[in-house]
């Protein structure tokens, strides 16, 4: 058990000069004062990783991922980093996360997992065996307002589900933005070495499962998947329509795309039940549509009285004052940080969701590739 005043010692690879998600992963672990950020190796050179360390005041800059495992290894450990947060392009979240988790380090990694359930198996293994916290940044699900939608369900309010949809729709890639290289972030997730099985579905379709999972509780059975990629010459799709089948007998259609122009981050979320309905969109986080056979249709509020315990505690400045995606990202932080300070009910998502999340893209493509057959998502205990 920790201390709560006392913050977790944090390590990171990637997220040096010019990166996107690292510089978001700080500013959320900072925020809540939890987590002091005392080393990182940040870069894919050494250069680089020195230079991104000594920029950001790092107490301890490391060429790679392996010399920091091995110099905070090499430290006291009441001076060594407690966790370490990935966040490199996909391909390197395995061999980071198995050796960090081996080495008894608390993971905090970014989506989608890893490029296959063998791998996640793997990660699972050893978290387990380690006694490990592991959280995978999924960081829509940190919202008040998705706390809330989670306990409408959990409070059978919507009865029991008969359908949801859930969209996640971008327009960035509606160009071959990762011709020439210059958009590194374009380059990887086009680039089936490095991002993946998949490419649109994998980069946000995995976020758009694990908010309907978190939000439903309910377990993708099977799918049936049509995967395209509209710009010419691109390795990976760009866009994806699928039906889901859940345990249960609920259904489902999962709709993603990165070439939708005009689209800038917009997943939306609708569940609809035998007594009512709900609906979220991330663009306005703040807010949350629900609608009963037995009452007018409600928009609630973040920071509200009435809103569930899971909410309010997500919540940090009070209703009318936005709150928005670096505080929701901060909330899955809090709750690693509850998790490693020994809390059991620490509510962040985990090697389940990512576990879960590669199961998911793996059954789509697959899907997709026998000309949208239905597929079984892999079970998992
Ligand atoms: N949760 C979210 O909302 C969200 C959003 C964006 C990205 N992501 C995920 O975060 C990860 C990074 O995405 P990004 O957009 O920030 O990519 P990016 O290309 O902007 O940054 C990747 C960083 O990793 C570094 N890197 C590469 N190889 C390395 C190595 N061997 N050792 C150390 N560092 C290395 C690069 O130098 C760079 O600093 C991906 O897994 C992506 O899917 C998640």
């Amino acid at each position: 058990m920790r201390e709560p005043a006392v913050p977790v010692r944090l390590g990171m690879v990637g997220g040096g000069a010019g990166a996107f998600i690292g510089a978001v992963h700080r500013a959320a672990a900072r925020l809540d004062g939890a987590f002091e950020l005392v080393a990182g190796a940040l870069a894919s050179t050494p250069e680089r990783a020195l230079a991104s360390a000594a920029e950001l005041g790092l107490p301890r800059g490391y060429p790679s991922w392996q010399a920091m495992l091995d110099g905070e290894l090499a430290l006291p450990p009441e001076q060594r980093i407690e966790a370490v947060s990935i966040v490199t392009p996909n391909h390197l979240h395995f061999p980071i996360a198995r050796a960090f988790a081996d080495a008894g380090f608390h993971v905090v990694c970014d989506k989608p997992l890893v490029h296959s359930s063998a791998q996640a198996d793997e990660l699972v293994r050893v978290a387990r065996e380690r006694g490990v916290v592991f959280a995978v940044t999924y960081n829509y699900s940190g919202y008040p307002m998705v706390k809330e939608a989670r306990r409408l369900v959990r409070d059978g309010v919507l009865g029991p589900l008969r359908k949801v949809v859930v969209e996640y729709r971008q327009g960035w890639l509606a160009t071959p933005l990762e011709a020439g290289g210059e958009n590194r972030q374009a380059a990887w997730r086009t680039d089936p070495a490095r991002s993946g099985p998949g490419g649109a579905i994998g980069d946000i379709g995995s976020h758009a499962e694990q908010l309907l999972a978190t939000v439903t509780g309910l377990e993708v059975e099977a799918v049936r998947a049509e995967l395209t990629t509209f710009v010419p010459g691109r390795a990976l799709d760009d866009d994806a329509t699928v039906l889901l089948r859940f345990r249960g007998g609920a259904r489902g259609v999962l709709l993603v795309s990165q070439v939708e122009i005009g689209a800038e981050n917009d997943l939306r979320l609708r569940v609809h039940g035998e007594r009512g309905s709900l609906s979220w969109r991330q663009e306005e986080p703040n807010r949350l549509w629900l609608a009963t056979l037995d009452e007018p249709a409600q928009l609630r509020s973040r920071g509200q009285p009435y809103l569930g315990a899971a909410a309010a505690a997500a919540s940090r400045v009070p209703p009318g004052h936005p709150e928005g995606f670096l505080e929701a990202f901060a909330n899955v932080y809090a709750g690693v940080a509850a998790a490693i300070r020994g809390d059991a009910g620490a509510d962040y998502p985990g090697l389940a969701d990512g576990a879960r999340g590669v199961d998911f893209i793996e059954a789509v493509v697959a899907s997709a590739a026998q000309g949208g057959a239905w597929v079984n998502v892999r079970p998992r205990a």
